[in-house]
């Protein structure tokens, strides 16, 4: 028999929803980084049961270039993706954009071409079998230079991958300093390319991020952005351009931005008028799934079933899916 709380889980599952805002990097399982590094001979970097904690983003970070060193062939790297549209549909999202930042994996590192094709390899093999549709977001990292942008963007116009939707730029802004403008030219190349922009700006760094991100990157979507919410006319930008929010609860908790659900501003802004979404950022290493969030915001906020309809139509609006497949998603919502 399922309990008032497994039954409000089910429901949230089977809410129509996209992920807007996940990074392949963090859907390592541990079992399978404990085989790999031993099938390697790499040490652990601290013991099984710990190996899913983090002193914050930095350390996180480090953590991302140890894991993905690992996934050095082709077919880890198409089973890891195969892994991610599994759980995608076991969360019930219908589509998703997944960020991979191409500095994380060692193995790959002057071989982005079969890089992306070899995580092009298990996302079509999971479409074949019926899990959603993923576009890929490929990432800068804050700290690279404006000529390893400016590489990377030569590169994806060169390739043209159908897979590949948008350039995106992660990392640890609070290192990195503001550097808005050491990266406008590529995102201004990627843009006329006619690739979509998704920038992680207001996590790591405050307000003026964010505002770079729209000023500067000319940012379709701001994936956190929540520390928007300490500057009121940056808000009312977002608000009045309508720019989406990817925003990922769990995340922030974990990795130190706020200390509890209550103090989070995803409340906040959606009540400003922002376009605030749910998503998970690094599901296993940070322990969130996107039914889960969209639960822990329900219950800490009070949301209606109305409030949570918006959300999940966020979302579909707010992801890089084509058309048609967002149209089938909202009609879906309706009936929801
Ligand atoms: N890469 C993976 N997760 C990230 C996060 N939360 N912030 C910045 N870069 C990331
Ligand atoms: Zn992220």
């Amino acid at each position: 028999m399922s309990t008032p709380q497994t039954s409000h889980i089910d429901r949230l599952r089977a809410l129509p929803k996209a992920e807007v805002h996940a990074h392949l990097e963090g859907c390592f399982e541990p079992l399978v980084l404990e085989q790999w590094a031993a099938r390697a001979g790499v040490a652990m970097p601290r013991p099984p049961d710990r190996l899913f904690e983090f002193t914050g983003l930095a350390d996180f970070l480090h953590f991302l270039d140890w894991a993905c060193g690992l996934a050095s062939t082709r077919e880890r790297l198409a089973e890891l993706s195969y892994g991610f549209s599994k759980r995608l549909a076991d969360s019930g999202a219908g589509y998703a954009d997944v960020i991979v930042n191409p500095t994380h994996w060692k193995a790959w590192h002057g071989r982005l071409p079969e890089m992306i094709d070899a995580i092009d390899a298990g996302f079509s093999a999971a479409e074949q079998d019926g899990l959603p549709p993923v576009g890929l977001c490929i990432s800068l990292l804050r700290t690279q230079s404006s000529d390893a942008a400016a590489e990377l963007v030569d590169t994806l116009i060169a390739l043209r991958h159908p897979r590949v939707v948008a350039l995106s730029i992660d990392g640890n802004e609070a290192a990195a300093g503001r550097t808005g403008p050491r990266f406008a030219e590529a995102f201004r190349r990627a843009g006329q390319a006619g690739l979509r922009r998704t920038v992680h700006a207001g996590e790591s760094s405050g307000p003026e991020g964010v505002r770079d991100a729209i000023e500067l990157l000319g940012a379709d979507r701001i994936d956190h952005g929540v520390r928007a919410i300490e500057d009121p006319e940056l808000v009312e930008l977002l608000v009045d351009r309508q720019i989406p929010l990817a925003i990922c609860p769990t995340s922030n908790l974990k990795l130190g931005v706020y200390a509890s659900i209550e103090d989070h501003p995803i409340d906040r802004l959606r009540h400003a008028g922002a376009v605030v979404s749910i998503n998970t950022d690094d599901p296993v290493l940070l322990g969130a799934s996107l039914e889960g969030e969209y639960a822990l915001c329900s219950k800490a906020f009070g949301w209606s079933d109305d409030d949570l309809r918006a959300l999940a139509r966020n979302s579909i609006e707010a992801s890089f899916a084509n058309p048609d497949l967002k149209a089938r998603l909202i009609q879906a919502l309706s009936s929801w």
